[in-house]
């Protein structure tokens, strides 16, 4: 059983022209059912980018091609989507006037260079996010005209030295310039580019009145992002999260699995954790709400105790039993992330074999991944397709 959803009817002229002039009233007030409707049927049979089918496998640019420029700037989406990829994937975070930013955590001294910021040195404080405490500077104390003064650093330097040669160069995007980025990209590639959006920290910023999900939708219907035949996936790893958009749009969900448990679960005090999730019967519960599961590798496929790939688990078969998608997270070139057999040294900025970490996940059924370097995935799906 997938979603539960109301069964697709033909539209009469009325709903067509309500179509029409969705993008006008997705603005004031959201579609409403008719107009959703008319939406899926006109995308269907439409030749633009909207309705088409997915590639499989999907290659999921993660946080855009990471693996080459640092992660979550329009840089790194833009050369993501040059080099193939079919969606990028944008990790969102709300700024204190409302804006969603791209950003992985809600944290921003990791990937910008706020801390040599003497103007903002004062914003620097210590609070518990999503039950651990941590110090740095957020993003819920800036507006989106102070995150654009910052510009991106790299992550991880020393596995990633020419990423943070780009220090300095990029600014922290918003996702409407990232969908603007798709738009424009999407006609001068040609294809389709999907969207992948993924809110971060969905229950601390609901407590401080940023709830995400309403401007999250809105900005996706704003932009013609209506129904499941459209281009995007919208990810997280809180199951209130989900269920809540599962509420105000018909775009396609994916639940994440992560360690522990779902910190929206922590806070209502429940016992569901992603063990519990992965399950058979777990799973079923998920597919009443979304479409997909993007879980950590190592629940499709474990490593052994010398950190080598060992075998699948029933994660994949149990998953499509349910009628959901699969696309696990995250592969990356550098031995530093590689099962310890696919590693070509001991140094972690060197490549070692992705390419057979791939096809083993392929193997396992896997319908996409997500990856920090898309172009390895995208030839590698283009000489499998000739074979
Ligand atoms: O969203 C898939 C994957 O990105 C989840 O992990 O921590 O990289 O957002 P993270
Ligand atoms: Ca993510």
């Amino acid at each position: 059983m997938s979603r539960l959803r109301s069964p697709l009817r033909q539209p009469m002229i009325g709903t067509l022209i309500a179509c029409l002039l969705t993008p006008f009233a997705a603005q004031a007030a959201g579609p409403n059912d008719s107009v959703r409707e008319a939406i899926g049927w006109a995308e269907r049979r439409a030749p633009g980018f909207n309705g088409k089918p997915d590639a499989e496998p999907l290659v999921i640019a993660h946080r855009g091609a990471s693996g080459y420029v640092p992660e979550h700037t329009l840089a790194s989406y833009a050369l993501a989507i040059l080099q193939g990829a079919d969606y990028i994937e944008p990790d969102l975070v709300m700024t204190r006037d409302g804006h969603l930013i791209a950003r992985h955590d809600n944290e921003l001294g990791l990937t910008t260079d706020v801390s040599q910021r003497p103007e903002f040195a004062d914003r620097q404080r210590t609070q518990v996010i999503d039950g651990s405490e941590l110090t740095g500077w957020f993003t819920e104390d800036f507006t989106l005209a102070e995150i654009k003064q910052l510009r991106a650093i790299e992550r991880i330097p020393e596995v990633r030295p020419g990423n943070a040669r780009m220090d300095g160069a990029f600014e922290v995007p918003t996702l409407q310039e990232i969908i603007d980025l798709v738009k424009t990209l999407q006609l001068s590639e040609g294809r389709r580019i999907g969207l992948y959006p993924e809110t971060k920290h969905p229950t601390h910023f609901q407590q401080l009145g940023l709830a995400m999900e309403r401007p999250l939708v809105r900005t996706l219907e704003r932009n013609g992002y209506l129904g499941r035949w459209s281009p995007v996936y919208i990810q997280s790893f809180e199951v209130d999260s989900l269920k809540t958009l599962n509420e105000l749009t018909d775009l396609r969900l994916v639940q994440l699995f992560g360690g522990g448990q779902p910190y929206d679960q922590t806070v209502r005090g429940t016992d569901l954790t992603y063990a519990k999730m992965a399950t058979a019967e777990g799973l079923e519960a998920i597919a009443q709400y979304a479409d997909g599961v993007g879980p950590d590798k190592s629940y499709i496929i474990p490593r052994d105790a010398s950190g080598n790939l060992g075998s699948p688990t029933d994660f994949v078969p149990n998953a499509h039993a349910a009628g959901l998608k699969v696309h696990p997270y995250t592969f990356r070139a550098e031995n530093a992330f590689l099962p310890a057999n696919l590693r070509s040294s001991d140094q972690p900025d060197e490549r070692g074999d992705i390419e057979a970490e791939i096809r083993a996940f392929l193997d396992a059924g896997i319908d996409g991944l997500f990856i920090d370097h898309p172009d390895i995935a995208v030839r590698l799906r283009e000489r499998e397709q000739q074979d």
